[in-house]
């Protein structure tokens, strides 16, 4: 039998809880919170189909995308455990048009703490039973803890970021998330209920044969995009690449960190900010890129250094292995 790693995730939070000075515990709770709150929705996750809570929900959300029911109960779950266990002041969220402030009790309040998520990124695959994901996004607010939060401790740039990770419910589940101290990823012992340390400094590998897009789209795509992905099918040297696009960033990235390749969610004719959300999805994944050697542009510019304008603000992006995203980004500068 394969040799199993017996520290979990719990141990891990309060282990690396030394590595912060001054470190009150404060963020290991917030962390646990959604430790807590992805096992919840893992449950709910693994009997989608006889618990009528595949489909739509009935409603938009703020960005016009019509939300799917498990979109809204992530969502609804994350909130609870995290305003509940009052361990942040703010929670913004890809399915809220606003944010949200935590005044249950006057220790909230006082959090230093404001959480952004994706409860539930990967949502035209959950009636399918493809993997699914959620993504967040810790950072310390910029105005005074005591009084009430502001759009401005939202808005900040992702080189900001304290903690940010995702959870991956795929064929195991897994969260994986980094501090600014590299890239750890946990599986659940869906038996015991506990995150065990699998994947111990996740690295991105430094260059890759994959390359995930939705092709689909390559009428509308910039020329750099077009002639890139025609650069990643010719066949020289190690190309032809392979092409795997899952339609879940959470599902897309973990594949591409472990193997090696790039992501790509470029500007389109329609969508001239391409589709992601620089805080709910681009930041974090950047920040977790990053941890783990790999790179992260608009095509162009960092995505950590954007200064976000608009809570659900779009940018294009490129994300992955670090020498892929270079010679994407050498494409994109010839046609400029
Ligand atoms: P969400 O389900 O949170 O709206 O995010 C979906 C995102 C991302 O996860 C995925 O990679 C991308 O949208 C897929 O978009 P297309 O269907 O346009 O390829
Ligand atoms: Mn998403
Ligand atoms: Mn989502």
């Amino acid at each position: 039998m394969a040799e199993q790693n017996f520290q979990t995730l719990g141990e891990f939070i309060i282990d690396k809880q030394e590595d912060f000075q001054y470190s009150t515990g404060e963020l290991s709770r917030l962390l646990s919170a959604i430790r807590l709150a992805s096992k919840v929705v893992n449950r709910e996750v693994n009997k989608a189909g006889i618990a009528n809570i595949i489909g739509k929900a009935g409603n938009e959300n703020i960005q016009g995308e019509e939300q799917q029911k498990l979109d809204v109960l992530a969502n609804e779950i994350f909130i609870e455990a995290l305003s509940q266990r009052e361990v942040v002041c703010g929670i913004a969220s890809e399915e809220n048009d606003d944010f949200i402030e935590i005044h249950a009790s006057c220790n909230a309040h006082l959090s230093k703490y404001v959480v952004l998520i994706d409860p539930l990124d990967g949502s035209s695959n959950i009636d399918v039973n493809v993997s699914v994901g959620t993504i967040f996004s810790i950072y310390r607010r910029v105005t005074e803890p005591g009084t009430p939060v502001a759009l401005e401790d939202f808005l900040q740039k992702g080189i900001n970021q304290i903690a940010a990770g995702y959870v991956v419910y795929g064929s195991s589940t897994m969260i994986v998330y980094t501090t600014g101290n590299g890239v750890n990823g946990f599986t659940l012992d869906p038996s015991l209920g506990t995150y065990y340390l699998s994947h111990p400094s996740m690295k991105f590998p430094e260059n890759g044969k994959i390359y995930s897009i939705n092709e689909g789209n390559y009428s509308k795509f910039p020329q750099g995009v077009k002639n890139y992905i025609k650069y990643c099918q010719l066949e020289e040297g190690d190309r032809p690449y392979t092409s795997r696009y899952i339609g879940s960033l959470v599902s897309d990235f973990h594949r591409n960190m472990i193997k090696g390749g790039i992501y790509i969610y470029p500007s389109t004719a329609q969508s001239p900010h391409g589709k992601l959300r620089l805080l709910y999805e681009c930041n974090p994944m950047a920040f977790l890129a990053e941890q783990a050697g790999g790179k992260c542009t608009d095509g162009y510019r960092r995505i950590l250094e954007i200064e976000p304008t608009e809570l659900h603000q779009r940018v294009p992006f490129f994300c992955g292995s670090r020498k892929m995203v270079e010679k994407a980004e050498e494409f994109m500068q010839q046609q400029k």
